[in-house]
């Protein structure tokens, strides 16, 4: 059953939920400082279309703008989306919604953004000044290998997660929780140790959703559940709360589920929404889902 916005409101003991709207809209009504975890996997900026927008100035958040070299964020923001129409405008989108995001992040909570080579670059140095730099924990590289290959240059199979805490001097990063994977040369290390397997490094190969497997469910930019894994194991706890305000078809749902955490999810496609009412079901006795869709306009738009 889908329920309406005004009927549901988050709330510490309640249920997980899937909220269907534009992220902008959603988050606002989000409490501060609840979630331990915020991965966001925007659409990337592929498109390339030349549409200037206006940049709007927002109100710095406790003053973490002051950035790069002692240059204000706005500085660095000028520079940099001047730079590239295209990704200023792929900024203005992700602005205000990372600083929602940022606001709603525990005090030791940890934000991944999934990006691709295009944005990464740019949004890092913005990033960084939007927040402080000191708060940059890794820059995670997935690897795969799917697809075709370009012969005019090296072909390009990664994607980039960049990582930051709200608190470089307590935040939540549990390596034990974290799946061991196996040793390259195991012949180098113990028997012991290749048994055990290694911690992951920053360097992540992990094959993309097998369009063959069972974990496909037909969204077209569905991420793998092992890379969702690894975060969630790592950068919360069991009981936790994890935000993901870009679901589709709902990994970060569907792994938090499987670990034993909460979840607010939120994704402004109505296709989306149906596949994750498919995939995460009323969820468990113990963490219960709520579906929720904003009421529809008077004028059915
Ligand atoms: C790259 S996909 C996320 C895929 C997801 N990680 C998964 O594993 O299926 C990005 C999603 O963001 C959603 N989206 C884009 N703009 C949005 C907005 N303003 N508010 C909410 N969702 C949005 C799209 O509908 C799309 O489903």
């Amino acid at each position: 059953m889908t329920r309406r916005t005004d009927e549901v409101r988050w709330s510490p003991d309640g249920p997980s939920l899937v909220i269907r709207g534009d992220n902008l809209d959603v988050l606002p009504a989000l409490p501060d400082g609840v979630f331990r975890l915020a991965y966001l996997d925007p659409p990337f900026n592929t498109g390339r279309t030349q549409q200037r927008t206006t940049i709007r100035t927002v109100a710095s958040p406790t003053g973490a703008r002051i950035g790069f070299q002692g240059r204000t964020y706005d500085t660095i923001r000028g520079r940099l989306t001047s730079y590239d129409d295209a990704f200023a405008d792929y900024w203005a989108f992700l602005e205000p919604r990372l600083t929602q995001v940022w606001r709603c992040l525990a005090d030791d909570g940890t934000l991944y953004l999934h990006l691709d080579y295009r944005e990464v670059h740019y949004a890092k140095v913005l990033l960084d000044g939007l927040v402080g730099r000191d708060r940059f924990l890794n820059e995670i590289i997935w690897a795969y290998d799917y697809g075709a290959r370009t012969k005019r240059r090296w072909p390009a199979k990664h994607d980039t997660i960049l990582v930051y805490v709200k608190d470089p001097a307590r935040y939540v990063f549990d390596a034990e929780a974290v799946d061991r994977e196996p040793y390259m040369a195991p012949g180098l290390v113990t028997p012991e140790k290749a048994a055990r397997g290694k911690l992951p490094t920053d360097v992540w190969w992990h094959t993309i959703v097998s369009p063959t497997g069972k974990e496909k469910t037909g969204y077209p930019t569905q991420k793998p559940q092992g890379i969702l894994r690894r975060i969630i194991q790592a950068s919360s706890r069991e009981g936790d709360w994890v935000l993901d305000p870009f679901a589709g078809s709902g990994t970060t749902g569907a792994v938090a589920q499987a670990l034993g955490r909460r979840f607010v999810l939120v994704d402004a496609n109505p296709a989306a929404f149906d596949v994750m009412q498919e995939r995460l079901g009323s969820g468990t006795a113990e963490h219960p889902v709520v579906f929720v869709a904003a009421p529809a306009s008077p004028s059915g738009s």
